[in-house]
């Protein structure tokens, strides 16, 4: 039977990554964290110096990306790199092997095989579009880049980090642009997707329409 699958898109810091532990909890679903993979690739490449235009060991190493999630701890290579694949670094990387479209092809299928019983929540860029276009519901989040950066900057403050705002507005500009204009699976809503526009919202009304919105479509 079709397992139920909530698509979560929309650009970084506009508060996909919360609202998707948060309807996992609500639902007991599985949850995808896409963004997670193509960190974990970038990481490997990072590690393993793979030159970015070596598409051909980049797809190798998708095909066999030595990751796994456990209870929101990221394992690479039996290491936990959760706040490692979590830098700026690691993120533009991500953005850049994520541009290549043999490299999305070679993770399609992992990210279908999170699709099981009794549901899943996916979290990225491309869910309701590409990966799992049958979708039962489809959120699309936006916020504005100056809304997203002082959420990041905030976010790193409480991790202890000192950000500056002006450098995390380029880098989310920067990396917006380039996820918007590739050619492969741009960041697009899909046309049946609901948009919510969160830069005037807090993260709990964020979540609690969400929700509303999941349990109507049951
Ligand atoms: O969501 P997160 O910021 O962790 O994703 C890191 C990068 O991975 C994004 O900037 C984007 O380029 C890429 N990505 C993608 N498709 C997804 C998820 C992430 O292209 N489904």
């Amino acid at each position: 039977s079709k397992v139920a699958v909530v698509a979560i898109d929309g650009p970084s810091g506009v508060g996909k990554g919360t609202l998707s532990q948060f309807l996992t909890c609500k639902s007991g679903f599985h949850l995808l964290d896409s963004g997670a993979i193509y960190r974990a690739l970038a990481f490997g490449a990072i590690h393993n110096q793979i030159d970015l235009e070596n598409h051909a060991a980049l797809v190798e190493l998708a095909l066999r990306l030595p990751v796994s999630f456990m209870e929101g701890s990221v394992i690479y290579e039996g290491k936990d790199v959760t706040s490692k694949i979590r830098t700026e670094e690691t993120a533009a990387v991500a953005s850049k092997v994520a541009a290549i479209p043999e490299v999305r092809t070679a993770l399609l299928d992992r990210q279908k095989a999170f699709s099981q019983a009794p549901g899943l929540i996916a979290d990225g860029r491309d869910m309701g579009t590409i990966v799992f276009p049958d979708a039962s519901l489809k959120l699309f989040l936006t916020a504005s880049a100056e809304v997203r950066a002082l959420r990041r900057v905030k976010q790193l403050k409480k991790q202890g980090i000192d950000a500056n705002i002006e450098k995390i507005t380029q880098d989310i500009r920067e990396r917006d642009e380039r996820d918007a204009n590739r050619k492969t699976a741009p960041l697009v809503a899909a046309e049946d997707a609901i948009t919510i526009d969160t830069s005037n919202m807090n993260i709990e009304q964020v979540c609690q329409s969400a929700l509303t919105l999941m349990r109507e479509r049951g």
